[in-house]
């Protein structure tokens, strides 16, 4: 309690079932003459990208869609973003998506006003101005790209994940509205919902937690227990899909501000080496990372069990550390999480992967050190799903 601590978010944030309708209010307030609508094709053939239009017409300002961010966004997403925006001339982007979008959207915000490429910018803190603004529509609860000061952009060439973590990409106005969550297919909210458990739970053990960021972490968790798996498999139930928007919202609250760890920096290496989805490799690996972390630190993971509905009375800390452990397993396997194994992922592999893991943005939070010969054992013990 002894050191200042700063906390970044959005100035404003509207989150719960009609949210979107705030955009309606917010754009004539800004005076932009031309907007960078920033999208992905699933979400214009899902008829969201329509919607948003339809709010630019009846606000009365102009825009140009780009549409062709991917999954795990590479930088020519993000130059080819950068180009259309100086030659229509835009001077504020918004985004819709998961996070996918949202990383590009930031990225090419950051590059609008400080100019180079993004790999320039590779690592902590180094554009010297503010992004261009940036209003932000999340779609899966989820990454929380829309509410935190880091973004990951691939390098398709290096093969590599770029953490950029920089409050100059910080959007303006955050919207996270449940009714645009009902429609992403079954996979994607398990997956994505495991991302937020995976960023609650990592931002509560980090090395950077505090007193708000414990609070925040444990609300999400809280939240994601009682209505993750409703909102996987009853995508309609707005009640499940409000509670996980919010748990997602609060996790990002906290993570952007208190950090991860080594699930993340793991998982990083199998976007970009394999294309796995992010939340599919943080479920797949968090239960093993944190195995790992709770030997050495298993104080904290007796109120993350309690937080998901566990029983822990009479235990010690690290039975209770058991419990919470055993609790991410059985998310894994209720949502359908394949197994390392039965993804891309080729143990020949672990060492030069774990090598690249070691200098992730996010390995320095984590609360337990680590070598490359630790990040290589816990590839290897989720490949042969051994603790
Ligand atoms: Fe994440």
């Amino acid at each position: 309690m002894k050191n200042v601590r700063r906390m970044y978010w959005p100035e404003l944030n509207f989150v719960g079932p009609g949210a979107i309708k705030e955009l309606e209010k917010e754009i004539p307030k800004k005076g932009w003459k031309k907007i960078l609508f920033v999208t992905d094709k699933p979400l214009v053939k899902l008829g969201m990208v329509a919607k948003i239009e339809a709010i630019f017409k009846t606000a009365g300002v102009a825009y140009v869609i780009y549409d062709e961010s991917v999954p795990n966004p590479t930088m020519k997403n993000v130059h080819d973003g950068v180009d259309l925006l100086k030659k229509e001339g835009c001077d504020a982007i918004v985004s819709l998506g998961g996070g996918s979008p949202q990383d590009v959207a930031k990225a090419i915000s950051v590059l609008a006003t400080n100019g180079g490429k993004i790999g320039d910018y590779e690592g902590i803190e180094l554009s010297k101005k503010p992004g261009l603004p940036l209003i932000a529509i999340n779609t899966t609860a989820g990454t929380a790209s829309e509410v935190t000061i880091n973004y990951v952009i691939t390098d398709e060439v290096r093969k590599i994940k770029m953490v950029m973590v920089d409050p100059h990409c910080l959007p303006k106005i955050s919207i996270n509205d449940p009714e645009l969550m009902t429609s992403i297919p079954k996979s994607v909210t398990a997956a994505t919902g495991l991302d937020a458990l995976t960023h609650a739970v990592e931002s509560y053990v980090a090395q950077g937690a505090f007193c708000l960021s414990d609070a925040l972490s444990l609300a999400s968790i809280k939240l994601i227990g009682e209505s993750l798996e409703d909102a996987t498999n009853e995508g309609t139930n707005i009640e499940a899909r409000s509670k996980m928007a919010w748990a997602s919202y609060i996790a990002g609250l906290s993570f952007s501000n208190a950090g991860l760890g080594i699930v993340h920096s793991l998982a990083h290496q199998l976007g970009s080496e394999y294309d796995l989805p992010h939340g599919v490799a943080n479920a797949i690996l968090m239960p093993y990372v944190e195995a790992f972390n709770a030997e050495t630190h298993p104080e904290k993971f007796g109120a993350i069990a309690v937080a998901l509905g566990k029983d822990i009375s009479g235990k010690s800390a690290k039975e209770a550390a058991k419990v919470a452990i055993d609790a991410f397993f059985e998310f894994a396997e209720k949502l359908e999480i394949p197994a390392l194994k039965d993804t891309a992922f080729n143990p020949k592999d672990a060492r030069r992967l774990a090598e690249q893991a070691i200098k992730d943005a996010c390995t320095g939070a984590n609360p337990r050190i680590v070598t490359v010969d630790d990040l290589e054992k816990v590839y290897m013990s989720a490949y042969n799903q051994k603790v």
